[in-house]
């Protein structure tokens, strides 16, 4: 059948998105499948039916794509897709919530404060410093800021407000970041990120070539089977299937903390999913075949 690969959009990891979906797509005109692009806009479903899609591969990061609108969408027309359904992508867009939600299960998530105005500053500095400051709604560490102390809070936090009316703080977790891919109902490898930043910010994940990425990482055999463990718990947690990868830090005692998950994570030549994969033995082209089955 004809597949729509969904990459752009509006928001503000459109850029990546691109790249994203034109990796995707390559992968999957390779594999021979009648791949078409599409960029949404309120068009999107007309286009899709008026053009006889068969299913849709979703490669849309951020607002709009990964947040569950362009999933109910395509729910209300009958038109399969790739990855989470509405409430896993929706709840996995929402950091917020996500972190309630695992904190009710006694799923690990660092301590966190919401901040919904100034009036919730002095609550979150109750949390102790460093702090991460980050927009709810956002991906690719866009809008976010380590915070040392008292007086970086309120400028961290106005930065993180220009992206999101919703802004969460963060207790910082000494230690190191990792990142669990989810294909199907398995975890594969885990990537240990390290990176000369104060942490894995935009540039870290996009412009530096400081940035080394261990994967196989550096975790006993027992150690990495608990943590994907963990990852793929708190990603079905979520609501969140198909595809995907759950972030969390491990301080210096051993002890998982999970960040978010993402339920469109990056698909470039050089993303975080695909190199697990590679360590796995799937190479881009199959991965994005097996990403395009669970359409089915
Ligand atoms: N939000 C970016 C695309 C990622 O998680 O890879
Ligand atoms: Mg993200």
């Amino acid at each position: 059948g004809k597949v729509a690969v969904l990459l752009g959009g509006t928001a503000a990891e459109r850029e990546i998105s691109l790249k994203s979906g034109k990796a995707v797509l390559d992968a999957l005109l390779r594999s021979g499948v009648d791949a078409h692009p599409l960029d949404p806009d309120a068009e999107i479903l007309n286009r899709l039916s008026a053009d006889a899609f068969d299913r849709a591969f979703i490669v849309l990061h951020g607002r709009g794509g990964e947040d569950g609108q362009i999933q109910g969408a395509l729910e209300t027309v009958g038109l399969p897709y790739t990855g989470s359904g509405v409430l896993g992508s929706a709840l996995g867009m929402d950091k917020y919530r996500c972190k309630l939600l695992w904190a009710g299960c006694g799923l690990p998530t660092a301590d966190f404060v919401l901040l919904r105005g100034a009036e919730d500053l002095s609550a979150a500095a109750d949390l102790g410093f460093p702090l991460m400051i980050k927009p709810v709604h956002e991906g690719s560490s866009i809008g976010m800021a380590r915070v040392e102390g008292r007086d970086e809070l309120e400028r961290a936090w106005r930065s993180a407000a220009d992206f999101d009316s919703l802004v969460l703080a963060e207790r910082w977790i000494q230690g190191a970041e990792y990142t669990c891919a989810i294909l199907g109902r398995e975890a594969l490898p885990l990537i240990r990120l390290e990176t000369p930043n104060a942490f894995y910010d935009f540039e870290a994940k996009y412009r530096a070539d400081s940035t080394r990425y261990h994967c196989p990482c550096d975790l006993s055999e027992d150690e990495e089977s608990r943590l994907q463990g963990l990852a793929l718990e708190a990603f079905e947690a979520a609501g969140a299937s198909g595809w995907g990868r759950v972030d969390f830090m491990v301080d210096g005692d051993g002890r998982p903390f999970l960040l978010e998950i993402n339920t469109v994570p990056g698909m470039t030549d050089h993303s975080l999913v695909p190199m697990a994969a590679r360590v796995a033995g799937i190479d881009f082209d199959t991965l994005a075949w097996r990403i395009l089955e669970t359409s089915l």
